[in-house]
């Protein structure tokens, strides 16, 4: 090569690749308002980006994996949880968790109704955008402060054997379930719903009851009817329900979105709580 054709090589590789990374940069721009849902950013959403600035909650928590690395992240929370867990837990973070346990606890917000369902109408547009698989799995902190509620403790032996209980109880503790974040299995640990210490003997009790509400006829059937139609029979509790007759605070999906041999490993996990 002479120095010219150097040159001419040099400059004309600068331009074209300048041109592609103009033209890239271009067409991600054109792509922003697609992948974020720009049209579904509602007053909610604005008020409750301000609501999500004004308490620093990204000190503790990140989005799209940014921010400070306390707190689990909360990307895709509103799919994980839904709005009744994140209107409860927002009310009052201590109630979901024992101090005793998890060692650490968010503190209060202390927003009121309004500022909740804004902040969550923010993390729900924030679950919405396409963020192309980023982060690549959720981020949970898996210390011993997250143990039972994030899976870092969570056994995995169960999840192979053939032992309908063991399998249960890893169903129980798996984080996409959630039963841990709202049910101790410790006697006296109340988080969100209540602890589950006892649960045969309980079921055997309510289910003799004049009080009882529901249709089943034993304590597996009382069990069950728990996990998959939460509001027909309430717990007595403050927070458990919308009130007496009310809706249960626990999901009411879980029918669906379990396979009926898994909700029978529940039970058979749950009936073994004496
Ligand atoms: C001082 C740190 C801190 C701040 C500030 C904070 N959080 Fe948290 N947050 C936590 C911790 C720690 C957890 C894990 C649960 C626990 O220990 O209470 C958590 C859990 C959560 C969860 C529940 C996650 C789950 O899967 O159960 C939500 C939702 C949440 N925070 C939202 C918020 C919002 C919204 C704000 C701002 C208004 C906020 N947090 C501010 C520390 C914080
Ligand atoms: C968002 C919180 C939440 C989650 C998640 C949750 N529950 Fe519950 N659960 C509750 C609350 C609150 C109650 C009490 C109110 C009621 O009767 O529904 C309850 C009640 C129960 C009961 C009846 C307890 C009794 O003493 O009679 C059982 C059994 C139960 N849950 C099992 C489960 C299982 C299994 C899972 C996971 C598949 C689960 N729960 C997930 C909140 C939750």
């Amino acid at each position: 090569m002479t120095k010219r054709h150097t040159r001419l090589f040099f400059i004309g590789g600068t331009l074209l690749f300048a041109a592609i990374f103009v033209g890239l940069t271009i067409d991600s721009h054109r792509q922003f308002g697609e992948l974020t849902n720009a049209d579904m950013i509602t007053e909610d959403v604005i008020e409750g980006k301000h609501v999500w600035h004004r308490n620093n909650c990204i000190n503790c928590h990140t989005l799209f994996g940014e921010g400070a690395y306390y707190a689990p992240d909360l990307t895709k929370i509103t799919q994980q949880r839904g709005a009744a867990y994140l209107t409860a837990f927002l009310r009052d973070p201590s109630q979901f968790y024992s101090e005793e346990v998890h060692r650490r606890l968010m503190p209060n917000p202390n927003l009121n109704d309004t500022e909740i369902a804004q902040v969550i109408a923010f993390l729900d547009w924030v679950a919405n955008v396409d963020n192309q698989g980023w982060p690549p799995r959720p981020i949970v902190v898996s210390s011993g402060a997250m143990a039972g509620s994030y899976g870092g403790d969570a056994p995995t032996a169960g999840t192979t054997s053939d032992d309908p209980v063991a399998r249960g109880e890893a169903l129980f503790r798996q984080p996409a379930l959630a039963c841990t974040a709202c049910h101790a299995i410790r006697p006296g640990v109340t988080l969100a719903g209540p602890s589950l210490a006892g649960m045969a003997m309980r079921a055997e009790e309510t289910v003799a009851d004049p009080s009882y509400t529901g249709s089943a006829t034993d304590a597996e059937g009382y069990i069950r009817e728990s996990i998959v139609s939460p509001s027909v029979h309430l717990v007595p509790g403050a927070n458990f329900s919308t009130g007496p007759g009310g809706i249960s605070l626990m999901p009411g999906d879980y029918g669906t979105r379990l396979e009926d041999e898994q909700i029978s490993q529940l039970v058979a996990y749950l009936a073994t709580l004496r």
